[in-house]
């Protein structure tokens, strides 16, 4: 059996061989804290239950990621919420690091891997942020990098964007994919058209109301197309209660415009080549994938 000499050096934690400084979203804390006091316990309930979320991932990702994947091929969900990209990704043959900044959402995704059976060994949940993910994985070990369901718009600036796409062009091993989804909200609505019902049954009304800052106060780079404004959305959901009356529960938190030509550019600029996926569930999609060097 081969031996290792005394003088091999001891190869760094992980953490260590991330080649930039720890960062953090500006809008990390609030985000957090909006999931966690509000939106995390309707979340899955918001989009019509788990299945159909999971079902309309399951497409997308067959649609936009190779049909095979090699044994322990490594995938990063950022903002993986209650998962409805990393268990059609742990279906797909991925291990799946999931990031994400509420403790609710990670719970309920541990919930629901004990459920279907899943081994725990293939999935890591971490509690982070996603402009962090490098110092879950190695640089060039990645077979897919995902921010999927309208994540991409809860940083705070068309620089932080940048940011996460150059770090996954990183992560990603050649051939590796990127893949993005997000509302674009770059066209302002006007007047009570920026209320919208999100959902209601017997015991719940869930309504957003959307208001534009055209103009930003902190400094953030906004492009002509309007790609860096952003736009308080603001919660509101009515509980019934025992009694019969109903309780308000509101908290809001800042969502950030890009256009999908922005977002195609910029996964351009960080080195990718760039397909555009269908518009769908009122969502764009942008797929970059890692040139062979
Ligand atoms: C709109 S949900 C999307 C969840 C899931 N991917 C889906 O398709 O439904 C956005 C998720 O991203 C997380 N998130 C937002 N900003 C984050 C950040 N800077 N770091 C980590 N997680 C973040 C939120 O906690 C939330 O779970």
């Amino acid at each position: 059996m081969a031996m290792t000499p005394p003088s091999a050096p001891t190869p760094p934690p992980i953490s260590a061989r991330a080649s930039k400084p720890i960062l953090t979203s500006s809008n990390y804390l609030s985000v957090a804290s909006h999931y966690d006091r509000l939106l995390s316990e309707h979340y899955t309930w918001m989009f019509g239950g788990y299945e159909t979320k999971l079902a309309q991932n399951r497409c997308i990702l067959l649609r936009h990621l190779p049909a095979t994947v090699a044994p322990d091929t490594v995938a990063v969900d950022l903002g993986c919420g209650p998962g409805f990209q990393t268990i059609p990704l742990l279906e797909l043959g991925y291990k799946v690091v999931a990031v994400d900044a509420s403790v609710g959402m990670l719970e309920e995704l541990g919930d629901e891997i004990k459920t279907l059976g899943i081994d725990e060994k293939r999935v890591r949940t971490v509690e982070g942020d996603l402009l962090n993910f490098r110092e879950q994985i190695d640089d060039g070990a990645a077979g897919c990098v995902v921010c999927m369901g309208d994540t991409p718009t809860h940083l705070a600036s068309l620089e932080e964007v940048r940011e996460m796409i150059r770090d996954a062009h990183a992560a990603l091993r050649p051939h590796g994919r990127l893949i993005l989804q997000f509302r674009d909200l770059t066209h302002p609505l006007e007047g009570t058209d920026r209320f919208v019902p999100v959902r209601s049954d017997a015991m719940t009304v869930f309504t957003c109301f959307l208001e534009w800052e055209r103009q930003r106060d902190d400094g953030a780079a906004v492009e002509e197309d309007g790609s860096g404004a952003r736009i308080r959305v603001h919660d509101l959901v009515h509980i019934k209660k025992g009694n019969g009356t109903w309780e308000l529960c509101k908290s809001w938190y800042y969502k950030l415009a890009m256009s999908r030509e922005w977002v195609g550019q910029t996964v351009k600029e960080a080195g990718f080549r760039v397909e555009y996926g269908e518009t769908e569930h009122g969502m764009e999609l942008v797929v970059g994938i890692k040139e062979a060097q």
